[in-house]
């Protein structure tokens, strides 16, 4: 087992990308929320698999995990995907190609070659751990079933396959790794994410500007 690296933080650009573009409160302090717990549970596993030997960008990982979800900003309008919609906004923030990758990977993709490269799987992977808490792939799995195949946003059958992806990834991330799926259930939140939700909710900048140049994540 290799030392495990530290987290990096993701950049203050980022943080002020997924803060100022909603116009509704209550929702972005969901997405912000899903989007945080997605990168406390992303780097987790990217830093077990990095020091069980796998190659792994961690800054990629927790940059694109709190990103991932940036195109709801704009999903009320009609026939816009929030993935696409992402891989606009970030396109026009100069973010790199490895990033808008992971952000324009469909919800549900249908073919597990879509997931190339680590980065990709582990951001995948956790957003289907996460809604408003962590929890198992199942639960996550009903739960947006029951309300997006009534919405008609996705098929039983793209469901089913999308599924099969899902559980395929869990499988080849936890082989790796002497925890089980359940053992990130309760995964506590590290003291950046404290930092990142307080300089987020309350747009502490003089402060927020401070705090990224000296912090030093565990
Ligand atoms: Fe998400």
């Amino acid at each position: 087992m290799l030392k495990k690296e530290k987290t990096p933080l993701p950049s203050l650009k980022s943080l002020k990308i997924m803060q100022g573009g909603f116009s509704e409160k209550k929702e972005r302090a969901e997405v912000l929320n899903h989007s945080l717990i997605v990168r406390r549970v992303a780097t987790h596993l990217a830093r077990e698999l990095k020091a069980a030997g796998e190659d792994i960008d961690l800054r990629i990982v927790s940059e694109a995990a709190l990103l991932h979800d940036v195109g709801k900003q704009k999903e009320g309008k009609k026939d816009v995907s929030h993935p696409k919609e992402g891989v606009r906004i970030l396109k026009d923030a100069g973010f790199s190609k490895e990033i808008i990758e992971i952000v324009g990977i469909p919800h549900f993709p249908q073919k597990k070659e879509e997931l190339d490269n680590w980065e990709k799987r582990i951001v995948f992977y956790a957003d289907l751990r996460v809604g408003q808490n962590i929890v198992s792939l199942d639960d996550r799995l009903k739960d947006i079933a029951k309300r997006w195949i009534p919405e008609k946003k996705i098929t039983q059958k793209e469901m089913d396959k999308a599924k099969e992806i899902a559980k395929d990834v869990e499988q080849e991330i936890f082989s790796k790794l002497d925890i089980e799926p359940d053992d990130i259930l309760d995964l506590s939140m590290p003291r950046a994410e404290r930092y990142l939700r307080a300089i987020a909710e309350r747009n502490l900048e003089d402060r927020a500007i401070k705090f990224f140049k000296g912090f030093r994540e565990k």
